[in-house]
This record gives C-alpha cells, structure tokens and sequence, in this order.
C-alpha cells in the first residue's frame, strides 16, 4: 500500500470516529476534493456547513470561507488543516478602511462579497458570493448609494450588468489577475470551437471575452448542461478536476496555467489527518461578530 493510501485509509477510519466531515472548495488539489464528503463554491460549503448532523467540519477552504462556516453553525467545531490558507483579496480592506468609507458616504448601503473577513461582514448590510452578487444589487433600490467591497473586478462587472453606479474598493484576486487576454486569444486560435467561461473576479477585459461569466458552482453546473465538447476555463485551476472528472467525454482547458491560487493549495492530505488526530486548527469567531456578521449573511440568504 503506498504512503498517499495508508494516509487516506486512516482519515477515512479517523473521520468516522470523530463523526468528522471534510469540505473541499473546488480549487482544492485533487486529492484532497477525491477525499472531500462535499466539494463546492464558497456558498454551498458554508450552506453545506450549516445542515450537516457532523459534529466537526474539517474545511479545506480558505480562512473566510472556514469563518462563515463558524459563523453559520456556532454549535460546531470548524477547522482548518492550515491556519495559513487566506485569501489576499479579504486582506486587502481593514475594518479601519471600510469605516472611513462609510463615513464618506454616510446614505450608501454596504454590499460585500463573501471573500471577506467576519469583522468586515459585521459592517456591513449585505453579503454576496460570485453567483448572486448581481441579484443582491438589484434587490436594492435604485436610488440608493452602494458601496461594494472588496473586489473591483466583480464590482465593475456587476455594476455593468446592474447599470447602477457602485462605489468600488481597490481590491482584487491575485490568481485571476493572472489570466489575460491575450491567454484566451491563444486557446480560440487553438480550439475555435471551445466555449470560454470565466470567473467574475476576472479583469474586465477577460470578461468582455467569454460566453458566460460564472460562480465555480456555476461553472460546473454550466459544462454539464451545455451541449458544447470543448471548454476554455478562465478562472483557478484546482477545477479542472472536478471539470474532467464529472465530465470524461469533454475536454477542458485553463486560460491560463499561472491561475493557480498558492493559499488554497496549502492543504494536503497530511494535514488532513492531523487535523483530524489533534483537533487543530479552530476557527471561531467572536460571538459579538458573528452575530452580526451573520444578519449580512442572512440577508443574503433571504434575496436568493
Ligand atoms: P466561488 O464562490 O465561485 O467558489 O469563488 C470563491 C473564490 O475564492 C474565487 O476565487
Ligand atoms: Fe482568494 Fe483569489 Fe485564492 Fe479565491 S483564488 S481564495 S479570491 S486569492
């Protein structure tokens, strides 16, 4: 038996013992979304979170995605094979940040994407993921001010298809910056026929080059129904395999190789199990916080 199945083999044995269940977002390595009881985007995980009987949750995720779980099932034990999986985009605005935001638009209502900190989602009215952003927006009325934070990228797009006027946030992910437009020029010279689809936290340029601009749910769902052989992906690339797996008769291609996001790819199976031995790491969310957060959070929930 190899090392990688002996490992498997014993969280299999340790996770039914625990009454443990693992959660895998679907830009995880492919191991670690094979081993996964559910792999999803970031709102399904945390939908996920909350109606499992399970007692501990071990998220292979990023911190945010681990902390809205936390927040949605205080009852639980959630954790996280690796303390050090965040998302520079959460980081890129500061509770400080956002307060003189608000100061300066004292009438806006605050619309953030899930891609945050709880401290954030605390201050703010609304939450939103990449597949109802656009819903959430319109559900405000028009003449109200919006500030969206803290992607620009998906800021922007939702703006354009709201035709509203939001106040955006300078922040942005790293990993699909990475993917240009020039990368999808290269993949239609090379397959014509594929169908481009792409994440909303794309720069602009890229979106203007797709057929559909989707959540990774989205994506998944979208390859499957579609009539289409051939996919160009622009978005990470941990969901090629999900993509290939669930579809063996298509054929899937990243935009871009360099979309591979170092943070999520900090899990593996080793630290799954040790997770699973030590009980490490635990994400918890002061109750103060979550507690608010959690009103953005459902009010999202009631809008979709
Ligand atoms: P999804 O909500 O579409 O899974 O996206 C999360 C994310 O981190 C995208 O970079
Ligand atoms: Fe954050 Fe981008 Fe990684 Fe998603 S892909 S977790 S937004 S850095």
């Amino acid at each position: 038996m190899s090392n990688d199945q002996k490992i498997v083999e014993d969280i299999l044995k340790l996770k039914k013992e625990r009454k443990a269940i693992i959660l895998a977002h679907n830009y995880q390595s492919p191991e670690v979304q094979d081993i996964a009881d559910f792999s999803g985007d970031s709102l399904g995980l945390s939908q996920e979170a909350a109606k499992t009987e399970a007692e501990i949750i071990i998220f292979c995720g990023v911190h945010f995605m681990a902390e809205t779980a936390a927040i949605l099932c205080p009852d639980k034990t959630v954790l996280m094979p690796d303390l050090n999986a965040g998302c520079p985009m959460a980081n890129m605005i500061t509770l400080r940040q956002l307060m003189e935001l608000k100061k300066k638009h004292p009438q806006a209502l605050v619309v953030t994407y899930v891609n945050s900190k709880a401290e954030i989602k605390a201050e703010s009215d609304y939450c939103c993921t990449s597949s109802n952003a656009i819903k959430i927006v319109q559900s405000i009325p028009a003449d109200k001010e919006v500030i969206f934070i803290p992607d620009k990228y998906l800021g922007s797009y939702v703006a354009s298809q709201t035709k509203r006027e939001l106040i955006l946030w300078e922040g942005y992910c790293p990993t699909h910056r990475r993917i240009l437009p020039e990368d999808i020029l290269k993949r239609k010279a090379l397959y014509p026929k594929a169908e481009v689809i792409v994440h909303p936290e794309c720069i602009p340029e890229v979106i203007a080059m797709a057929d559909k601009v989707l959540s990774t749910t989205g994506i998944c769902k979208y390859a499957k129904e579609s009539n289409s052989e051939e996919f160009i992906i622009g978005t990470e690339i941990g969901i090629l395999h999900k993509l290939r797996k669930e579809n063996p008769e298509k054929r899937f291609y990243p935009a871009s190789e360099l979309a591979d996001c170092p943070n999520m790819k900090l899990n593996n199976l080793e630290k799954i199990l040790w997770s699973l031995q030590d009980l490490v790491y635990k994400v918890e969310v002061p109750e103060e916080i979550a507690r608010r957060a959690k009103r953005s959070i459902d009010r999202m929930l009631e809008i979709v």
